[in-house]
């Protein structure tokens, strides 16, 4: 189209008018606690990283080796040619530690969700999703032709009632993120299991952001619960706590294989490389065997928590190591994350169309390897910001 450019120029000119333009910052390091952005050191106060495991020792010594010994790619999609050693073992650990009878990989999370959901309904079938879940299973439930109801963020209530009136659907398939990756609150999982029992849904969880995390053993949030049963889904992410990249669904034997036979974004896209594979299964080791990480990850919560909470910042009812800290526009949002990143502080600001126009944010995420000076800083970098007297919450 020989005016294409005008014509989405004039729309981005529009996401600036509205403060709704995306840019990226480039950072010139390894994914640590701190990071260089145009050459300076800053503490990085968003990243998933979650235990620090994306520039551990060990994980990195892994991934080289596996390179070293198994090549670069795979270079097909499982079905095909790309199915290594590594894809396997990674599926079988992933099951031990998510205490299912199997899982598959998919080489994002994202794709995880889209193709494990439209694999799994379609025209005909309802899908209950909380207001605030991921993106992915928005899209993947779009994709599967069946009806999408949305129910307001955790409000039991309202989901009930709309199970109570849904028509006589072929399947019900009720999804819920387990740490809600922008507000970092916790799904109430139980009660969710127990109205998925009562109207024979199926219940889903989309675990990125509490496997590694939550739980004594760091299995997410069933093991948060104690919930052994009932949750027939467990979908996770290894780009998060695990420090790496690729997605994973944990289930049935049967639920697995039905995944493998339907999920187009699993048979149609190259399989993970045989590093990255290595990387994730050297996390998972640490993970069960360091509790020490996640202690650590905790203790910086409560203490860049009770700094923000002293300074009487709005954190939306954060419970885990995401904690947004919310402003008052779109445009204030950035100004705050300007002003956090003159101050050191990494933390971009979140806006529409991710959250809400009146639930504009600072989206921090603390990691295991944070220490309290960092943790400090940036809780002094807030302190200023509040004494900007410009910005700030609606507290
Ligand atoms: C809740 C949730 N689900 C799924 C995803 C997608 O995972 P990935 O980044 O591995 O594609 C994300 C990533 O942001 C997420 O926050």
């Amino acid at each position: 189209m020989k005016d294409l450019d005008s014509v989405l120029g004039q729309e981005l000119d529009g996401l600036k008018r509205r403060g709704l333009f995306r840019a990226m910052k480039r950072i010139d390091s390894m994914q640590g606690p701190t990071v260089f952005i145009d050459g300076k050191e800053v503490i990085l106060l968003s990243s998933n990283n979650y235990l620090g495991l994306a520039s551990h020792p060990e994980v990195i010594k892994a991934q080289i080796r596996a390179a070293e010994e198994f090549g670069a790619g795979s270079c097909a999609s499982r079905l095909i040619s790309g199915n290594m050693y590594l894809h396997e073992k990674l599926e079988e650990k992933t099951a031990v530690f998510k205490g299912t009878e199997s899982t598959i990989l998919f080489p994002t999370g994202y794709m995880a969700n889209v193709g494990t959901i439209s694999a799994l309904v379609g025209e005909g079938d309802l899908v209950l999703s909380d207001k605030l879940n991921h993106a992915s299973i928005i899209d993947g439930a779009r994709l599967s032709g069946a009806v999408l109801r949305t129910y307001p963020h955790k409000n039991l209530k309202r989901l009930e009632e709309i199970l109570k009136k849904a028509p006589p659907y072929k399947k019900r398939l009720i999804i819920t993120d387990g740490i809600f990756s922008m507000d970092g609150d916790i799904a109430p999982l139980p009660e969710l299991v127990k109205l998925s029992q009562r109207f024979k849904a199926i219940l889903m969880l989309d675990d990125a952001h509490a496997t590694g995390v939550l739980g004594k053993r760091g299995r997410g949030t069933c093991e948060h619960f104690g919930i052994k049963n009932g949750v027939d889904i467990q979908m996770g992410t290894f780009s998060k706590a695990l420090g790496n990249l690729g997605g994973f669904v944990a289930g049935s034997k049967t639920l697995v294989e039905y995944i493998r036979n339907r999920a187009r974004s699993f048979i149609y896209s190259t399989s993970l490389p045989p590093a990255i594979i290595a990387g994730c299964i050297k996390a998972i080791e640490i993970v069960e065997n360091d509790a020490g990480l996640r202690e650590q990850l905790w203790s910086n919560v409560r203490r860049f928590r009770k700094g923000l909470a002293d300074l009487n910042f709005n954190i939306m009812g954060a419970e885990t190591q995401i904690i947004p800290v919310c402003m008052a526009d779109a445009s204030l949002t950035m100004d705050a994350a300007r002003f956090l990143l003159e101050n050191g502080i990494f933390a971009p600001g979140v806006r529409p169309p991710t959250v809400a126009r009146n639930k504009c944010r600072i989206r921090t995420s603390l990691m295991a390897t944070h220490t309290d000076a960092h943790i400090d800083r940036a809780i002094d970098a807030f302190r200023r910001l509040r004494h900007e007297g410009i910005l700030c919450n609606r507290d």
